[in-house]
């Protein structure tokens, strides 16, 4: 995988090129509210916040939300953008954490895992953050669990390009119950339509995926062509949904 760096890219187009509807929001916070622990208010950890697409929204739900963020940029654009009374973004990693040990209920890594560098260390340091019976909500994609959106396919390479950003499912699984956690749940969210196909489209152009930098200049081109004439044909189409996978761990 090519290493993003999201001081550099990404940042600017971030929260436009990601940005939740309201119901894909709600669809989310009910399928992480089915997979907490009970008992409200929850203590929780957005880890790898981004521009803080989720931490409020966790916050309104189940309780204070600490967004742990490496990025300057990505935590001040989050500051900026995603403020609630009960949220505070502090700098951090899964790696290294700013909290106090058995301090939270929860963490949520959304999409931030398989940016992690030392992946043993961010184990330990989970477990050592959230209380005993904690969980972390993995939503991650996986080498042979992976969801198929519609667009992938017209890029070269696109489906593999993608794929192997990712571990397979049972090595991640392995690092967490090696370590002592064990899986409580397994299953995909499928997440309501952006929009229209020319919406995602849209969206698409401003590159905020990190498959986009696994492409040459060439690959790139070319897809973008090939789905530009494709929703070109019927703009107005729904966007077709995909399942996703989120993995659950206690932490014992
Ligand atoms: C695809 S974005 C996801 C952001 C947010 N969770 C969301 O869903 O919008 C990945 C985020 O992970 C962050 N990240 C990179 N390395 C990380 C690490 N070692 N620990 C935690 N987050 C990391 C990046 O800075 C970036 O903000």
């Amino acid at each position: 995988m090519r290493r993003i760096d999201y001081d550099t890219e990404q940042y600017q187009d971030y929260a436009r090129g990601r940005a939740l509807t309201e119901r894909q929001q709600q669809t989310w916070i009910s399928a992480f509210g089915a997979v907490l622990p009970k008992g409200r208010p929850l203590v929780g950890l957005d880890v790898g916040a981004g521009t803080g697409r989720f931490t409020p929204a966790l916050a309104r739900a189940f309780g204070p939300v600490t967004g742990v963020e490496p990025s300057v940029r990505m935590r001040e654009i989050a500051q900026a953008q995603s403020p609630h009374p009960d949220v505070r973004y502090l700098a951090g990693s899964a790696e290294d954490m700013p909290v106090p040990s058995a301090s939270a209920d929860y963490a949520l890594m959304f999409l931030s895992w398989h940016h992690v560098q030392a992946k043993p260390r961010a184990v330990r340091e989970l477990a050592r953050v959230l209380r005993p019976g904690g969980r972390l909500l993995l939503r991650a994609n996986f080498s042979d669990h992976h969801p198929r959106p519609w667009w992938l396919e017209h890029f070269p390479r696109g489906f593999a390009a993608d794929a192997a950003l990712f571990q397979p499912l049972h090595e991640v699984i392995e690092m967490f119950t090696s370590d002592g956690w064990r899986v409580t749940a397994f299953g995909t969210v499928t997440e309501p339509s952006v929009g229209t196909l020319g919406d995602m489209l849209q969206r698409l152009r401003l590159r905020t995926l990190s498959f986009f930098a696994q492409l040459s200049t060439d690959e790139l081109e070319a897809g973008f062509r090939r789905l530009e004439e494709a929703v070109a044909a019927n703009p107005a189409a729904p966007a077709p949904v995909f399942a996703e996978p989120l993995l659950t761990l206690e932490r014992r």
